[in-house]
């Protein structure tokens, strides 16, 4: 692939969620397509999995660019991910009802950047990079199949509801082993 895939992480800390979750996009883009901005945190650790930058992709002034972002208007073609250069992914933390980070945070910021949303359901950041890494392929976003909410059962008797939208990959919900097992050990939710 030609195109350089950035993360702009907008959490006040890299939290464990969000490095398993940028573990899981380094598995999907190669090093040196990956770009991580925004990291002012020391040690982040990112160094391993792409370049690393204290500078917002806000101030890198770049051209022929596209933010990801379910609040865009046109959905992503192949045939114009094939254009681009740059995309920029909100390393932002599923919330629900979602709070339009994206839209505040990077689309409103960016004026240079074209937009374009992956379907209007909300992704992990990783599922959005492994969705948008299928149309880069050339697949239509309505050929690729999708689950809506994810169960995981934590014991017998409890289970948390992932409200969230899942691509199938062999029939099952994309997400990490380690995500798995990070929630399921975690306590508080
Ligand atoms: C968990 S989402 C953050 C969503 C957040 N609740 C919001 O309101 O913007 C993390 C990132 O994945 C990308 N993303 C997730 N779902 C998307 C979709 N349907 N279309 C385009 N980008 C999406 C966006 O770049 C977003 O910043």
């Amino acid at each position: 692939m030609h195109q350089t895939i950035i993360i702009e992480h907008l959490e006040p800390e890299i939290w464990p969620w969000c490095k398993i979750e940028y573990e899981s996009i380094s598995k999907i883009v190669p090093k040196e397509n990956l770009w991580f901005t925004n990291i002012v945190q020391e040690n982040s650790s990112l160094e391993s999995l792409g370049k690393v930058s204290k500078q917002s992709v806000i101030n890198l002034n770049l051209k022929n660019a596209c933010i990801l972002d379910p609040d865009a208007p046109k959905t992503l073609t192949p045939k114009e991910a094939e254009s681009f250069e740059y995309f920029i992914i909100g390393g932002i933390l599923g919330n629900y009802p979602p709070k339009k980070r994206t839209k505040v945070e990077l689309t409103n910021k960016l004026k240079n950047a074209e937009v374009r949303n992956l379907g209007k359901k909300q992704f992990s950041t990783d599922n959005a990079v492994y969705v948008l890494k299928e149309i880069i392929n050339g697949k239509e976003l309505k050929n690729i199949k999708f689950q809506n909410k994810l169960t995981i059962k934590i014991n017998e008797i409890e289970s948390i509801d992932l409200p969230y939208y899942y691509p199938l990959v062999n029939g099952k919900p994309r997400i990490s082993e380690k995500l798995l097992t990070y929630i399921k050990n975690k306590k508080d939710f």
